[in-house]
């Protein structure tokens, strides 16, 4: 499962768009139907609206029907030689629209990972819940 999501998570990143930065991130999500989508980072000339690469993979399910129940796994992945983790943002988001228990996968360029479940990315979250 890692190595198809980790290739296509790949290949998504020709279509980033990170004029500002030139540091490209492209993300996957595993849905139990076999369905495999991709996001990549999409950034505006206002830096603050730049939208990450999770985030993007995780509009887009949603934007398709999909729901929360429907993700078994998270990947994003780089052309850097080191893993990158996701950022305060995503996580938060990534609370609210990913299960807890669900494998958040970070891997460098060549697939190197290191996985961590959604839930121990973001500890004492503020949720739904919470209002
Ligand atoms: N970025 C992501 O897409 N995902 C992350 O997990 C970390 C950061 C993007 C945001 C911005 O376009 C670029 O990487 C540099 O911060």
């Amino acid at each position: 499962m890692k190595n198809t999501l980790f290739e296509k998570a790949q290949a998504a990143l020709k279509n980033c768009y990170v004029k500002y930065s030139n540091f490209k991130v492209g993300a996957a999500l595993k849905l139990k139907d076999g369905t495999i989508l991709t996001g990549v980072n999409i950034e505006n000339a206002s830096y603050g609206l730049s939208n990450c690469a999770e985030r993007t993979a995780l509009f887009r399910a949603y934007a398709q029907g999909y729901t929360k129940d429907d993700i078994e796994a998270v990947l994003v992945t780089t052309e850097q030689p080191y893993f990158v983790s996701p950022c305060g943002a995503c996580r938060q988001v990534m609370n609210e629209l990913v299960n807890p228990d669900v494998p958040v996968i970070m891997t460098d360029k060549d697939g190197n990972e290191k996985t961590v479940l959604n839930h121990e990315l973001l500890p004492l979250g503020f949720s739904g819940d919470d209002l």
